[in-house]
């Protein structure tokens, strides 16, 4: 184990999306009490910390990743009182606190943004943001030609003003409702390092930052002449005028800064769509941030080849940058991964809903992959993510009423893609309760913001608490035996295999993945400790299975 300052190294976060998580006051959406009630599951289910999702005021027009106050928490989640409750007792639990900060648009309701439209073109309001003039003589078209990652262009108009003047526009590259901010302005830097001391006075022990690679922009806003579209999906090229440019680095060397003053000091996780491990590590510099989240990994198919050059790649560049690696399988941006690996699987990366619909899917293929993939994602050096639901083996549902649908991505694509609800549906606590047991006094019968399967039902964490075949207690007890056989400095080696057998070892442990289509022999001289599936008669690994094992002594 590592050091308390450097828990970061190999921790297990669990993801809390907070309205879906566990309503604790009855109106059909998660909140602060819902987690309250349900730390002691999240510390028998043996994770190190948990990330929740954006719990400030917002008007929602992205489910809270629009903040209108980054200082206070949203009514319908709870007060402030109740957050500093929360972090409270998850240390008395030993479990961290991460929080969700947004540093790259605010919600078009935050006083400075409203600020920013009161007043006049060049004001030091309108300096916060990015307003630029109209092209064409009347200044009808956009600045550029850059388009929102939630489809429709990337700029907005202002009313014309009183006199007939056009209105200035304003990037989102996101919702309309989510203005970017300006980076360039030392005003924006000293508020967000002052947002992150308010949090870390409190007691938050870090943050994930969204959209890490997106702040800065090229200030002479060139058109990108190329088209890019669909959720989180960056251009290729160094050249990308708002993805990764160079100058978001210093901007987190102001904020480890801040993190470092500190005692323990506070941790970062980057939430980075960038093109290469290479230019992920630049993030993981030792003056940057800590760890960042492997979406390389994420995408990969479930196939041995890709998995084997993700884990290659990711261990390389971590370990050049003295950071420690990350793996993640699911979050609330992308397709669960149940029915990812449900797919007959491609051989190239893919996680967003689109690459996925109207594709024949085998749930109980996928929940056999995803158990393996449990084992082989928590058997890997550094530290791992599990999205909430994950543990209880949840599935994406593919198959909404679409007048429910809240995700922006809907309406925005021209109500072709259903965008990211169907992985935020609210988690099934208790079989025999209506709306599966989501949400608590005082009522119980309110129903979840989103529906739930009837599927779902035999995967409530009631019906799966003490069934040792189930998904639930495959990771109580893979989350167990990690802390013996798998973190630390256990040293990584690919142990000798078939090409379709992914084996490695991590000191005197190994981890065994079968990807071929036959059974297949565990390696002499280990003897079994944990599998996510039965062995078959003669002792050997079934396909889609993986294994945990320990040197015989
Ligand atoms: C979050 C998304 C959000 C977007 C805009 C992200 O990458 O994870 O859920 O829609 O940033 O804030």
């Amino acid at each position: 184990m590592h050091s308390d300052q450097q828990w970061w190294r190999d921790a297990v976060t669990y993801q809390v999306y907070l309205r879906s998580f566990r309503d604790g006051d009855g109106d059909g959406i998660g909140d602060i009490a819902g987690i309250r009630e349900r730390l002691p599951y999240l510390a028998e289910l043996g994770v190190d910390a948990l990330w929740i999702n954006p719990w400030y005021p917002s008007p929602m027009a992205d489910a809270g990743y629009d903040v209108s106050d980054y200082r206070d928490i949203e009514p319908l989640f709870g007060t402030l009182d109740e957050a500093r409750a929360l972090i409270d007792e998850a240390h008395e639990l030993g479990l961290r606190v991460v929080l969700d900060i947004v540093p790259n648009h605010s919600s078009d309701q935050h006083a400075w943004f409203q600020a920013a439209v009161a007043a006049a073109p060049g004001s030091p309001e309108r300096a916060r943001y990015m307003f630029r003039k109209g092209r064409g003589d009347d200044q009808s078209e956009p600045p550029n030609d850059w388009l929102s990652v939630f489809g429709g262009p990337a700029w907005e108009q202002l009313p014309a003003a009183a006199d007939g003047t056009p209105g200035e526009w304003y990037l989102h590259i996101f919702a309309p409702e989510q203005p970017d901010f300006d980076w360039t302005n030392p005003e924006v830097r000293a508020e967000f390092e002052s947002i992150l001391r308010f949090w870390f006075d409190i007691g938050v022990d870090g943050f994930r930052i969204d959209v890490a690679h997106g702040l800065v922009k090229d200030p002479a806003l060139p058109d990108l002449g190329e088209q890019h579209e669909g959720i989180l999906q960056h251009a290729d090229g160094r050249n990308h005028p708002h993805w990764d440019l160079d100058g978001v680095h210093e901007i987190y060397r102001g904020w480890r800064a801040v993190a470092d003053d500190y005692d323990p000091p506070r941790a970062f996780v980057a939430e980075a769509w960038v093109d290469s491990a290479e230019r992920l590590v630049r993030y993981l510099r030792p003056d940057e941030l800590h760890t960042a989240f492997n979406f390389e990994y994420l995408s990969a198919p479930w196939r041995a080849a890709q998995i084997r050059e993700v884990v290659d790649s990711t261990l390389a560049t971590s370990t050049l940058a003295g950071a420690p690696a990350t793996w993640v399988l699911s979050n609330h941006d992308v397709v669960r991964h149940v029915s990812r690996y449900a797919r007959e699987q491609g051989t190239e990366p893919a996680h967003a809903l689109a690459s996925f619909v109207g594709k024949p899917a085998d749930l109980e293929l996928g929940t056999r992959r995803a158990r393996a993939a449990a084992l082989l994602m928590l058997a890997l050096p550094g530290g791992a993510y599990i999205y909430q639901g994950e543990e209880l083996g949840l599935w994406e549902v593919e198959d909404l009423p679409v007048d429910l649908l809240e995700d922006p991505v809907w309406e925005r694509s021209g109500r072709t893609d259903r965008g990211r609800d169907g992985c935020r549906v609210p988690l099934p606590w208790v079989a025999d309760s209506p709306g599966l047991g989501f949400a608590g006094e005082p009522d119980a019968s309110a129903t979840p913001w989103l529906p739930q399967p009837g599927g779902w039902r035999a995967l409530a964490a009631d019906v799966q608490a003490g069934d040792f075949g189930s998904m639930l207690e495959l990771y109580r007890a893979a989350l167990r035996h990690r802390r013996e056989l798998f973190t630390g400095n256990g040293e990584f080696a690919w142990l000798d295999s078939p090409t379709e057998i992914i084996a490695f070892t991590r000191g005197d442990a190994a981890c065994l993945v079968n990807f071929d289509g036959t059974p297949t022999a565990l390696p002499p001289g280990f003897e079994l400790v944990l599998a996510s599936e039965a062995l078959t008669a003669d002792a050997q690994l079934p396909t889609d299975a993986a294994a945990w094992l320990v040197r015989s002594s």
